[in-house]
């Protein structure tokens, strides 16, 4: 799919087919479809099919960047049915051009996206071309290289997404921790300002990382520590993602009950948005640093399976009380944010599916946001609220602490309350926070949006590539503010 901004008149554009964008109910604007509106009682809701004059007319319920998404979505969806190559459309103008033509171009490439790899039949949508004309634009802050600026912004964030989807939709028979480590290689490979190395069982032992060995080890398929990084000539910051890689979660012994275990492929959604964010940071050439570390592991069970009543000295020698195998993400997330806070970040960002109890909490739709810098949570808050995805901050209590404790090691891997289960596996996360980093850290729990079995919004069934939009969004922040 390829976007052109044009300067003509919309009339003077040539195309296939032309999408009109009804924002006043009534209808005023298009006088000479009256009949048209009548005939088919259109009221400017929905979207209304002009075979005979080559139009469709499409509710713009706001000027709001979702509102332009999702407009920008339901053209494509209706037009995908057609066979015709081009499009044509008055552009669409709100607070800011740059994120209004992100936003259209980011509701057009997420309905052209699909996971068909296994079905027989793959059907293919033969739109190529979509021309904005941007003439007809009154608006007094209007620049064309705005215009572009957000074209292409929007094209590599949803593209980054869509990459993210891909590996998160991927069946655990295929995508093991030796195949997510090929995937990093490759991404690094592809783009010359991205490195990255794998390590294997040995380097975890040698970094005393048993807590994600432990994990591990019931597992056919051995655990990958995946560090990408990404440095621009100017960096202002250095930005450290940690992942939570689990290319499938059985639960361990503490088996999930089969209802449960569905869907667990997209337990390693946390490490696919770090290589969609990565991927996307060095397309934009951000003035930053950037690393990403990945903890990628199977969780498994077997004769040799890590066990309830183990204790575990992770590798920042904080002892583990194992009291449920299937609390396994905060287990990996110990070790590999231990490792990242060794590369002196100046903001440490965790991205996990970590919890039932957070999607319990929050729907399907909402991400949570944790950790010990309001401010730091409530700027992240505001960055993610542009970008399209939804988040809901949680805040830490001195009290929680007291629901981790162990009898016999230094901390529980599960609470010994039944409530508040999402703020409990972050209260667990914060126990490896160093002092000097306790400021600088943010967990998200993507566990609702990251997998949602039935389409919503622009976001089709299955994985959704939570956290890309949002962290790339909020870099974007970071770096205007440094300005
Ligand atoms: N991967 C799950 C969390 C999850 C559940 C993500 C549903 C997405 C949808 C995680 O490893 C897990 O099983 N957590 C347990 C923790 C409990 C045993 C303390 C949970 O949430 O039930
Ligand atoms: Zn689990
Ligand atoms: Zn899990």
């Amino acid at each position: 799919m390829k976007f052109e901004l044009n300067d003509k008149k919309i009339n003077e554009l040539k195309a296939d087919f032309e999408v009109l964008f009804v924002q006043d109910k009534n209808l005023k604007n298009f006088k000479e479809s009256k009949a048209l509106f009548e005939l088919a009682k259109y009221k400017g809701e929905g979207n209304l099919l002009d075979l005979a004059n080559k139009r469709l007319f499409v509710e713009l319920k706001g000027l709001d960047y979702e509102s332009i998404r999702l407009a920008s979505f339901n053209a494509y969806k209706e037009l995908e049915k057609l066979d015709i190559k081009s499009l044509k459309m008055k552009a669409i103008v709100g607070d800011c051009v740059v994120r209004s033509f992100a936003a259209l171009a980011e509701g057009m490439i997420f309905a052209n996206y699909k996971f068909d790899k296994y079905k027989s039949e793959k059907k293919t949508s033969s739109l190529e071309k979509i021309i904005i004309s941007s003439e007809e634009i009154n608006s007094k802050n209007f620049s064309k290289e705005e215009a572009l600026i957000g074209l292409e912004r929007g094209e590599i964030l949803a593209n980054a997404t869509n990459f993210t989807k891909d590996i998160v939709n991927e069946i655990p028979e295929n995508y093991t921790p030796l195949k997510m480590a090929e995937d990093a290689l490759k991404l690094a490979k592809e783009n010359k300002n991205i490195k990255c190395e794998v390590y294997d069982e040995k380097f975890l032992k040698k970094e005393k990382m048993n807590a994600f060995l432990a994990v591990n080890r019931a597992s056919a398929h051995p655990p990958r520590l995946i560090h990408l990084s990404y440095k621009a000539k100017n960096s202002k910051q250095k930005i450290v993602f940690v992942g939570k890689g689990l290319t499938y979660d059985s639960g361990g012994l503490s088996l999930k009950p089969a209802d449960y275990m569905l869907t667990m492929k997209a337990d390693k959604s946390g490490a696919s948005a770090a290589m969609g964010i990565i991927k996307a940071v060095a397309e934009l050439n951000l003035e930053l640093e950037v690393h990403c570390i990945l903890g990628a592991t199977e969780n498994m069970i077997g004769g040799n399976a890590y066990k309830p009543d183990d204790v575990l000295i992770s590798r920042e020698g904080v002892s583990i009380e194992v009291r449920n195998t299937d609390a396994e993400g905060r287990l990996v997330l110990a070790d590999c944010l231990s490792y990242a806070q060794d590369l002196k970040p100046d903001l440490l960002i965790d991205m996990a599916t970590l919890t039932g109890a957070c999607v319990v909490g929050l729907g399907e739709y909402t991400s949570a946001i944790m950790g010990n810098n309001e401010n730091l949570q409530n700027s992240f808050y505001e960055a993610s609220k542009k970008s399209g995805e939804y988040t809901c901050v949680l805040h830490f209590n001195p009290y929680l602490k007291e629901l981790v404790k162990s009898n016999i090691a230094d901390i529980s891997n599960t609470s010994s309350s039944r409530y508040g289960g999402a703020l409990t596996a972050g209260i667990f996360l914060d126990k490896f926070i160093r002092k000097d980093y306790k400021d600088k850290w943010l967990h998200l729990d993507i566990a609702g949006p990251a997998y949602v079995e039935k389409a919503w919004g622009y976001t089709s069934f299955g994985a959704g590539g939570a956290g890309v939009r949002m962290c790339v969004n909020y870099l974007i922040e970071i770096l205007k503010r440094a300005k």
